[in-house]
């Protein structure tokens, strides 16, 4: 059999033949506005903001107040023309197909002027039309026409209006984003600004072939004794017709020492009417052969490659290809009696929520993920941007990222690289802080969109589990849009698109992940309450989410027990120098100027954020730096807030059985206040830095009570206990290096699990607690821990604490590790203890940590970066910033 393939450049799918109609060569793409006084050369896959951009239409949409000022552009029609050639030969193939990946969002296509090919409504949706009939010799032109998403949200509330009305107005964002099928943050959030994006987000091409496609595979794998079962579901399309499809389907799966697995099944069957063709493959796979796949932090992530072809009988010298990379693992979502670990008290009342991966019962640490970028198209096609991101989620400790319910399904990369890095995916569906329409024209594109995203993020060893919305059952529970006086109607159109529509699509597809209604819900609780739990945020089942502004954030008791955290933040300023990519008037530098308020989504944001500065530092309005000072200090405050949060949720493993703890959020779209732990660019903020010891797989984590007792957990997430170990408690004094007290208890912990400390007997009532803290250091043999400390006062109010000299040195030796990683040893020489100094450079890279507590005269600490620089050349670009009365 001779065996024929055409590399296809776009998509995954390698089938018989792909016309490309992205931007090239030989495709070029144009835009024009309704009235056409607006025109230009379009990239396709793109979007209008990014054609307007790069045709000098518009500035750089994220300086100053650019989104606000771009804002017309939403509310214009734009449409893209392309011509293309065909071939007679082309024409010749059975089957021909234009397959849209993403159109954003609503509007209509044409080809070779009026003759009309189909209209479209939902972003997250593949199109797909038959064009065989339509196309012709010679020259073609294709013509996508997009609407208004700001004008179509508005005509659909018109009739199927659902709560809320609009976005708050200090979002400076447009209303009804939930009638549309699009990404919901694109009309503004606290976060982030409105750039409600039109576009052409995913490739397009067109497919040709005779036999059938291989569009999707999904993976059901399960461990019966010392053999996986993995079967297969592979989704064949040929035409859109009911056709009869013969042929073979096969399978080859690369396992260890260059082995290779086979099966195949003869195909002789009749599509469904829609072209389709569900053919089911099944291979034992033997322990003897494959590693498991465990989450960073927990163990390796080996993933074999699946290779699956089919030969039509029709088509033998053009087989379809499909390749995916398999992780062979089990994870369940565990909600069983609460009482069976924590005993008939209190905390034993409900029910458990914990990830088992591969029967190991995991704590899962990490962050919410949002849009890599506010443009659509470019969260796709950055990829060193995803990459980044994910790297350094990976690189401090994180097993688990929420991709949140008002963004997008992410790029097949993402998924990639989650598989890659041992990133659990907590998905949700992407409905968010709203209630949503039922019509039938919304139900039936949600049907297709749940459907198709399913088939296509399924196979990945990453994804753990399913959500059916952000925040909405609490929405209609806790009455955030005024909708007490409709609950009734709300909860059966709540029922209707969570429970009846979408979870029996996710159970059929994938039976074998929890589908959760809501996220946060009581799982099965609020399933068991009809959907909308009488309190959403019971402590004692499901997740929650928890925000307070008010409380002292540096105090664990501000913080309520929970089985999983699976949000929680508190907001900080991105730096100077990421400001400054928005902006370099000199007057926006100010909490209160025009340019502040703008980019403050959350209302009253600033306040808090000062209120929780000057709760526990000093900073008085009258300094000359006050505002560089607000916004080292909001990186501090943020910072510690989080890191005393974290640490809560994960002693509470020890009495609450809390088993998670997923802090919002991971990433930025735009220069501005927000809750990330990395800044739009990807500079580290001080919490992103924090977050690496806070998720150490093993950690010293102790709790201030009161009456000046000091509790001590041992916190250990790997597979093995710790014995054998030693605490060291050392007591400082703010005037100068150097512990003035030490003492060391025994210390041990089983495997998996937060154990306090019960002969640590630690306490401050021999000292004035003005003038000292606590450092608390871990040693066991074979066992990395980073330090933690205690601070029992504000640092506003302690003695003793002095301006320090500093001297930073970079050594002359550089050090390469894998990765073309440069290592660079930063010496930094102090007379007295210096809190929270932070180190700062303008050359690409970062420190290995930062926000230090210096307590000793000389430390060291590395930087890390992957091009060459002279060691002089860092030693000058080092800054440094610290906390000083
Ligand atoms: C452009 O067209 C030429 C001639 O038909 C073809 O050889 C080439 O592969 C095409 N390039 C791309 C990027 O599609
Ligand atoms: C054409 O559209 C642009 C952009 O929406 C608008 O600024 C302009 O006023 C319109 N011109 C006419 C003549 O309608
Ligand atoms: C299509 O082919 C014709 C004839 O070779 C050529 O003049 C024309 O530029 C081509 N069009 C495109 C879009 O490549
Ligand atoms: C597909 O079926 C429809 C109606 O069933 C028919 O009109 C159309 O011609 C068929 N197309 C092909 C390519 O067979
Ligand atoms: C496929 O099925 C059809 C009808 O069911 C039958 O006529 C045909 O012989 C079968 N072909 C093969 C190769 O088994
Ligand atoms: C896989 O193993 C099971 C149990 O050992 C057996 O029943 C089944 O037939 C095997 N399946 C395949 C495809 O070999
Ligand atoms: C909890 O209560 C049940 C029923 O009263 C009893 O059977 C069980 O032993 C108790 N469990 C514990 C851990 O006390």
């Amino acid at each position: 059999m001779k065996t024929f393939v055409l590399l296809c450049s776009v998509c995954s799918i390698v089938s018989p033949k792909i016309i490309d109609l992205s931007s090239s060569k030989n495709v070029s793409w144009s835009f024009v506005n309704n009235n056409r006084t607006i025109t230009g050369k379009a990239t396709v896959p793109g979007g209008i903001y990014s054609d307007l951009h790069s045709a000098g239409i518009i500035g750089d949409i994220l300086s100053e107040d650019n989104d606000v000022r771009t804002r017309w552009v939403a509310y214009d029609v734009w449409s893209y023309t392309a011509k293309f050639n065909i071939s007679s030969k082309d024409l010749q193939a059975k089957v021909i197909h234009l397959v849209f990946e993403g159109l954003d969002t609503s509007g209509f296509i044409t080809l070779n002027k009026h003759i009309p090919i189909g209209s479209f409504n939902n972003m997250f949706v593949r199109y797909v039309f038959d064009i065989k009939d339509k196309l012709q010799e010679g020259e073609n032109e294709l013509y996508v026409s997009f609407l208004s998403p700001v004008v179509a949200a508005l005509i659909r509330s018109n009739k199927v209006f659902a709560a809320p009305d609009c976005v708050p107005a200090v979002y400076n964002g447009e209303c009804h984003a939930n009638q549309l099928r699009k990404m919901q943050a694109s009309f503004g959030w606290d976060w982030g600004p409105a750039f409600p994006s039109v576009g052409i987000w995913r490739p397009v091409y067109i497919e040709l072939y005779n036999g059938a496609i291989i569009r999707s595979v999904t993976t059901h794998i399960t461990k019966v004794g010392s053999k996986w079962n993995l079967r297969l579901k592979v989704y064949l399309e040929s035409s859109q017709n009911r056709t009869l499809l013969a042929g073979v389907l096969s399978a080859s799966l690369q396992v260890e020492g260059k082995q290779t697995l086979r099966k195949w099944t003869q195909v002789n069957a009749t599509t469904a009417a829609d072209g389709t063709l569900v053919v089911e493959l099944s291979l034992n796979v033997s322990d003897n052969v494959v590693r498991l796949w465990w989450p960073n932090g927990y163990g390796e992530q080996p993933l074999y490659k699946l290779k699956l072809q089919f030969t039509s009988d029709s088509d033998l010298d053009n087989p379809a290809y499909k390749t995916i990379n398999v992780g062979f693992r089990t994870v369940e979502l565990v909600e069983s009696d609460a009482s069976e670990i924590l005993g008939n008290g209190t905390a034993g009342r409900g029910l458990t929520f914990y990830f088992k991966v591969n029967d190991q019962p995991l704590f899962m640490k990490g962050s919410n993920w949002i849009p890599s970028n506010i443009l659509p198209e470019l969260g796709e096609s950055q990829k060193n941007v995803v990459d980044n991101l994910l790297k350094a989620a990976r690189d401090v400790n994180m097993a688990m990222l929420r991709v949140w319910g008002g963004g997008v399904y992410e790029s097949d990369y993402f998924y990639d690289k989650c598989d890659e890095f041992g990133i659990l995916i907590w998905q949700d569906f992407l409905f968010a802080c709203s209630m949503y329409p039922t019509d039938n024209y919304f139900i039936s594109s949600v049907r297709e969109e749940i459907e198709q995203n399913v088939l296509r993020l399924q196979h990945h060893p990453s994804i753990a589990v399913w959500a059916g919305n952000n925040e909405n059952e609490v929405a209609l529970r806790g009455n955030w849009y005024d909708t007490y006086p409709l609950f009734d109607k709300y909860k059966s159109e709540y029922i209707k698109l969570y429970v009846d529509t979408i979870k029996p699509i996710v159970e059929d597809l994938d039976p074998g992940r929890r589908y959760l209604v809501s996220s946060p819900s009581n799982g099965r609780e609020s399933e068991r309450e009809n959907y909308i739990a009488t309190n959403p945020y019971d402590p004692h089942f499901g997740d929650t989410h928890y925000y307070n502004y008010f409380a002292d954030n540096w105090d664990m008791d501000t913080y309520p027990k929970t089985r999983f955290a699976s949000e929680y933040g508190f907001q900080s300023m991105p730096s100077l120098k990421t400001m400054r990519t928005a902006t370099n008037k000199d007057d926006d530098f100010h909490v209160r100027s025009k340019y502040s308020e703008h980019r403050q989504h959350s209302p009253n944001g600033y306040s808090y954020i000062e209120a929780q500065i000057t709760r526990r530092m000093k900073l008085k309005e009258d300094d000359p730096k006050y505002f560089e000072k607000f916004v080292f200090y909001s990186q501090i405050s943020q910072a510690m807030a989080i890191k005393t949060e974290t640490e809560l949720y994960r002693q509470d493993q020890a009495n609450w059985y809390t088993m998670g703890a997923l802090y919002w959020q991971l990433n930025d779209v735009w220069q501005a206040p927000s809750w990330s732990g990395i800044e739009y660019g990807g500079k580290w903020k001080m919490l992103h830095y924090f977050a690496k010891s806070f998720f150490a797989p093993v950690l010293v984590s102790p709790r201030l009570c009161s009456g000046d007792d000091i509790e001590v957990y041992l916190i250990n997430d790997r597979f093995v206990p710790i014995t054998d170990a030693w605490i060291t408690v050392d007591i400082y004094n703010w005037k100068s290096v150097g512990p003035i007290s030490t003492r060391q208890f025994p210390a041990r912990a089983k495997p998996l699990s937060s154990k306090l400390q019960e002969n640590a007997d630690v306490h401050l009532r021999d000292y004035n607690k003005e003038e000292v803290f606590v450092r608390f250091t871990l040693q066991a043999q074979g066992v990395k821990s980073p330090p933690n400390y205690i601070f029992p006062v504000a640092l506003k109010s302690v003695v003793g604490l002095q301006t320090p000299n500093i001297q930073i040195l970079v050594s002359n030796l550089v050090t390469r590790r894998n990765h073309d990683r440069l290592e660079y040893a930063v010496n930094i020489r102090v007379d007295t203890v210096v809190p929270f100094l932070w180190l700062d450079t303008d050359i690409e890279g970062r420190f290995e940590e930062n926000g230090l507590i210096v307590t000793e005269p000389q430390s060291v600490v590395k930087f890390l970066c992957n091009k060459h620089v002279s060691p002089r050349v860092l030693q000058k670009s080092i800054t440094h910033q610290y906390y000083v009365n």
